[in-house]
Parts: C-alpha cells; sequence; structure tokens
C-alpha cells in the first residue's frame, strides 16, 4: 500500500509532467526551452526511486530533493532539490502535517532557494510565486485559518505572482541575458511552483 505523503508527491509528479510541454514552451520564450523536459524527468525519477510505502515525510522529502538534484539539471534542478530537501528536514519523523508545518516547510524551502540561487523577490524567478504564497499562507494561518483554505488563498497568491513575473525583466538565470525583452513573458520557474502548490491543494481537496 501506498503511504498519504506518497500519494500527494505522486500527485505533484503528475502535474508537473502534464505540463511538460507548456513549462518547456515558457522556457522557450526567454531560456532555453528545457525547463519542462528538466522538470519532468526528475519527477519520472521521483516515480522510480521513491519507496511507495514511505510514510515519514521528511524521509520521503529528503529522498525526492536528493533524486530531482541529481536528475533535473540546468538552474533549477539544485534549486527544487535544496527546496525539498530543507523543506524535508523541519518535517523529519512526521506522517500528518498540521497548517503550522506547511507554514514552517514553505519557509524553509525558500530559504534553501535563497542561500542557493542567490535571488531576492522581483527578479522574475520561482521565488516570485513562492514568497508572495509563503507570505499570504502564514498570515492566514496566524489569522486562524486551517491549512487547506490557508493554502487555497497562497495558490491564489502565486497565481498573481506569475502574473507578476510577465510586468518585469529578469536579473538572473538565463533569461537575464534577454534584458528588457524578458518583459512580456511568464517565468517558468514561478509557473511549476505554483503547479506543485496547486497540486498539494488538489489532492487535499480531493480527500475531503
Ligand atoms: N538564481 C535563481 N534563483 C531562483 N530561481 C532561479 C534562479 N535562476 C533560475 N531560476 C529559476 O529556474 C527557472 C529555469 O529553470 P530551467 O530548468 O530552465 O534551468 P536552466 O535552463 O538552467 O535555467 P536558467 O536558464 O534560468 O539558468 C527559471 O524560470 C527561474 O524561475
Ligand atoms: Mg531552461
Amino acid at each position: 500500500m501506498s503511504s498519504r505523503a506518497y500519494d500527494c508527491l505522486t500527485k505533484i509528479g503528475e502535474r508537473i509532467i502534464e505540463n511538460k510541454d507548456y513549462l518547456t514552451d515558457l522556457d522557450r520564450e526567454i531560456g532555453d526551452a528545457d525547463h519542462g523536459v528538466n522538470m519532468a524527468r526528475g519527477f519520472h525519477a521521483v516515480a522510480e526511486k521513491v519507496p511507495a510505502d514511505m510514510e515519514d515525510i521528511g524521509a520521503l522529502l529528503k529522498k525526492t530533493g536528493m533524486t530531482l538534484l541529481s536528475t533535473v539539471g540546468g538552474a533549477s534542478g539544485p534549486l527544487y532539490g535544496t527546496a525539498y530537501m530543507e523543506a524535508g528536514k523541519v518535517v523529519a519523523g512526521k506522517t500528518a502535517l498540521t497548517a503550522e508545518d506547511l507554514k514552517l516547510m514553505l519557509d524553509a524551502a525558500i530559504a534553501g532557494i535563497q542561500k542557493r540561487g542567490k535571488a531576492v523577490k522581483g527578479e522574475k524567478t520561482m521565488l516570485d510565486a513562492l514568497i508572495p504564497a509563503y507570505e499570504t499562507y502564514a498570515a492566514a494561518v496566524e489569522a486562524g485559518d486551517e491549512l487547506l483554505p490557508a493554502l487555497e488563498k497562497a495558490c491564489a497568491a502565486a497565481e498573481e505572482g506569475v502574473e507578476f513575473t510577465k510586468t518585469i525583466h529578469a536579473t538572473k538565470g538565463r533569461a537575464s541575458y534577454l534584458g528588457d525583452r524578458s518583459i512580456g513573458h511568464q517565468d517558468p520557474g514561478a509557473t511549476s511552483a505554483t503547479i506543485t502548490l496547486e497540486a498539494l491543494r488538489d489532492f487535499l481537496k480531493e480527500e475531503e
């Protein structure tokens, strides 16, 4: 039998793989047309390597992060790999998540991405989806929301963040070579980050 955490991870992987061409097309406009291919390769490897019966969410995320790190490649491989591994550290040994756990996981994932990629908000990266999502999520939880309603608000903030990436020019990664010509295009990494959060939201919604 597969664990609930594994089923959730599978949903995330399926969504990424379904959006392979979409993500790659976005990266064709401002990068090198490989983001969807990179991410899909990573999640195919995750499906092969992560044991389905793994219940410890921390261990599952660690294994996922290590697998992404060694298979995704590009700029996003180390960044997503680090994000999953750092998120896993704060929930080591847990088999279910509280609203507070997810807040800590998002915070740790973002800190890991920033430590590795040296980017801040507003540079047209995945952080432009993740940071507003985290801020919205944390505010909702502090105001008393349960996990799912807070995550729904966070997903809306991530989508707004993706829209925002169309209005700014890139200063990190390959897209920065385009300068102002990157304006008008949506960031692929912000899009894949939003797809990830929405997959988590939809998994939890379907369970209700
Ligand atoms: N320093 C960074 N910090 C956070 N995210 C970044 C950084 N550099 C790139 N990214 C994200 O990675 C995405 C591109 O990932 P991809 O899988 O296409 O790798 P890549 O082709 O090597 O990347 P790039 O062309 O940006 O160097 C971007 O859309 C952006 O969101
Ligand atoms: Mg690329």
